[in-house]
C-alpha cells in the first residue's frame, strides 16, 4: 500500500491534474469532510473503477455548519484517514485549509432554488445548502474531475449538487453512491460516533421503520397512512422527529404517478440528528 499524496493547496493539485491530463487519463473526485468510515472507502471504490485517478478531498466546510452546529467538534481523524485511503489505492488527498478556500474578502455565495428548497433538511438548516453548493462548486472548479461521486446517504445534496451542475454546466458526471449500512441496519455516518451507548441500540429503528413503509407503499398501503403511523413509531421508539415524507426522487417535490419515490427522515436522538432515505418502487417493491 502507497500512501496517497497530500496535495494543500489548488496550485499544487492542478499541477499534478496537469500531469494527469497531459498522460489522458480521467479523474474522478470523491468530496469529503474526512471522519472517513466504509461508507466513504465504498465511494472511493467506484471512482476508482471509473476514472484512471482518484482523488479525495478533506476540508471540513465551516459554511455549512450554522452556528449552533457542530463544526468545532466535527469529528477529525487526518492520519487514519490517509491510511484508509491508502488501502483503497486513492492517489491524491486534496486537503486545503480555510484560507485556501475562503481567502481574505471572499464573497461569492451560490444561491439555490428548487430541491434546495425542498422542505426537508433546508427546514431545518435553512443556510445549510448554500454552504454545501459553494464548497462543492470550487472543489469541482477546482479539480475539474470527469466524475464526481456522492452519497445518497444524503439525498437532498445529492439532488442539489446533480441540479447545480445541470444549471451553471459543469462539465462532470456526477455518480450517487448507495449508502452503506452497519449489520443492523443503521447507515454509517461520521456523526454516529456522537451516540451514546443506549442511543446507538435504538438508531437501527430509522432503517427499520423506513424498510417497512417502503414495503408497504410498494405492495398499495395508502403513503398517508404508512407515514402518520412511522412517525409515530419514531417518535415512541425515543427520536424528536424533524421530518418523515414520501418525495419525488428527483426532484424531491410531491411524488408523482410513474416516477421514482423515495422516502426521507431526519431525526434527533439525545445530542445527535440522524439522516436516512430509502427508494420506494410502485411496482416492483422495496429496493434500497
Ligand atoms: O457530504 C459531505 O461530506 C459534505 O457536505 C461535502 C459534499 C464534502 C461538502 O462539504
Amino acid at each position: 500500500m502507497s500512501q496517497p499524496l497530500v496535495l494543500n493547496t489548488v496550485a499544487d493539485l492542478r499541477r499534478r491534474l496537469t500531469l494527469w491530463s497531459g498522460a489522458r487519463e480521467t479523474v474522478a473526485l470523491v468530496p469529503t469532510m474526512g471522519a472517513l468510515h466504509a461508507g466513504h472507502a465504498s465511494l472511493a471504490k467506484a471512482a476508482r473503477a471509473r476514472a484512471d485517478r482518484c482523488i479525495v478531498s478533506i476540508f471540513v466546510n465551516p459554511t455549512q455548519f450554522a452556528a449552533n452546529e457542530d463544526f468545532g467538534s466535527y469529528p477529525r481523524s487526518f492520519a487514519s484517514d490517509l491510511e484508509q485511503l491508502g488501502l483503497e489505492g486513492v492517489d491524491a488527498v486534496f486537503a486545503p485549509d480555510a484560507t485556501q478556500m475562503y481567502p481574505a474578502g471572499f464573497a461569492t455565495t451560490i444561491s439555490l432554488k428548487g430541491p434546495a428548497e425542498a422542505g426537508l433538511e433546508d427546514k431545518f438548516r435553512p443556510t445549510h445548502f448554500a454552504g454545501v453548493a459553494t464548497v462543492v462548486a470550487k472543489l469541482l472548479i477546482q479539480a475539474m474531475p470527469d466524475l464526481a461521486v456522492f452519497g445518497e446517504k444524503d439525498f437532498q445534496q445529492l439532488a442539489v449538487v446533480r441540479r447545480l451542475v445541470r444549471d451553471l454546466d459543469l462539465p462532470v458526471q456526477i455518480q450517487g453512491a448507495p449508502t452503506l449500512r452497519e449489520a443492523d441496519g443503521l447507515a454509517m455516518s461520521s456523526r454516529n460516533v456522537y451516540l451514546s451507548a443506549e442511543e446507538r441500540r435504538t438508531a437501527p429503528l430509522l432503517h427499520r421503520v423506513l424498510s417497512a413503509m417502503a414495503t408497504q407503499i410498494a405492495s398499495g398501503a395508502s403513503a398517508d397512512e404508512a407515514l402518520a403511523h412511522g412517525r409515530e413509531e419514531i417518535e415512541q421508539g425515543g427520536f424528536a422527529l424533524d421530518y418523515l415524507d414520501l418525495r419525488d426522487a428527483d426532484s424531491l417535490g410531491p411524488v408523482q404517478a410513474g416516477r421514482a419515490a423515495r422516502l426521507l427522515v431526519a431525526a434527533r436522538i439525545g445530542r445527535t440528528r440522524l439522516i436516512d432515505n430509502i427508494a420506494v418502487s410502485f411496482d416492483r417493491g422495496e429496493e434500497t
